[in-house]
């Protein structure tokens, strides 16, 4: 059984205080049941949000990574690094860094590689920007990005993958894919996946979809059969929106 997993990406956002305060809030208001939470703030401020939720199930992401274990590469941070301060996720090949960074697949497979190796859990994100669903390509986007950022990689050592499905379009924008056009491109991944790695693994790799999840849509996209839970950004923000949102990935789960 797969277990539903909301993750909040804080992008750049926050300063300590009130990346403190955020997380004091999610800690103490957290609702009771089957779920998965995490949060991601900026890398400075990830020892200071990992203090506030140790005691709770939160539990603490990073939202990049760099592949390299050390050495003279300035500004970027190491899976060592991100173990220190206590992430037990990533999130690798954000459109945010694919787009604006321009991070390739090859970058982002090697980042995935050195995750697992250090036992972090990857959060891969994949997604098409809306020329190309326009186009009809959709499918071959997410394969593309799935085949290249997993190159190498065994049904084994991946079993901690979680994949993140963002439409580029939806994503900052407050136009969110439809539960219907959600549930198709998760179905694809899953075969996708099945194809690769086989019935069993598919069948147990927690697939999120993110994209202006809102308190207002998060239950009808996470009822669908193949999203298994949300990655959101700016609503996760607020306390009582993304609490809502766990709320909704409860309720929407255990029906
Ligand atoms: P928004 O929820 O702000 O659209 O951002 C989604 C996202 O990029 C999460 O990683």
């Amino acid at each position: 059984m797969r277990r539903p997993f909301v993750a909040g990406n804080w992008k750049m956002n926050m300063l300590a205080d009130s990346s403190a305060q955020l997380a004091g809030e999610l800690a103490d208001k957290l609702p009771e049941g089957n779920v998965e939470v995490a949060v991601c703030p900026p890398f400075v401020y990830l020892t200071t949000v990992g203090n506030v939720i140790k005691q709770s199930k939160i539990k603490l992401g990073a939202q990049n990574v760099y592949f390299e274990p050390k050495g003279a590469f300035t500004g970027e941070i190491s899976t060592a690094m991100l173990k220190d301060v206590g992430c037990e996720y990533v999130i690798i090949g954000h459109s945010e860094r694919r787009h604006i960074f321009g991070e390739s697949d090859e970058l982002i497979n090697a980042k995935v590689k050195s995750a697992i190796e250090a036992e972090l859990k990857p959060i891969l994100c994949v997604g098409e920007k809306l020329d190309q669903r326009d186009a009809g390509q959709t499918e071959k986007v997410i394969e593309t990005q799935l085949a290249g950022g997993l190159v190498g990689l065994s049904a084994d050592s991946l079993k901690n993958l979680v994949i993140a499905y963002e439409p580029v379009w939806a994503i900052g924008t407050g136009r969110t894919a439809t539960p219907d056009q959600a549930q198709e491109v998760h179905q694809f991944i899953r075969s996708w996946l099945s194809g690769k790695f086989g019935d069993d693994f598919a069948e147990n790799c927690v697939i999120q979809y993110g994209g202006s999840v809102k308190p207002g849509n998060a239950e009808s996209l996470m009822s669908q059969a193949d999203v298994d839970g949300a990655l959101v950004g700016g609503a996760s923000l607020k306390a009582d929106d993304f609490i809502k949102i766990i709320g909704a990935a409860i309720k929407a789960k255990s029906a």
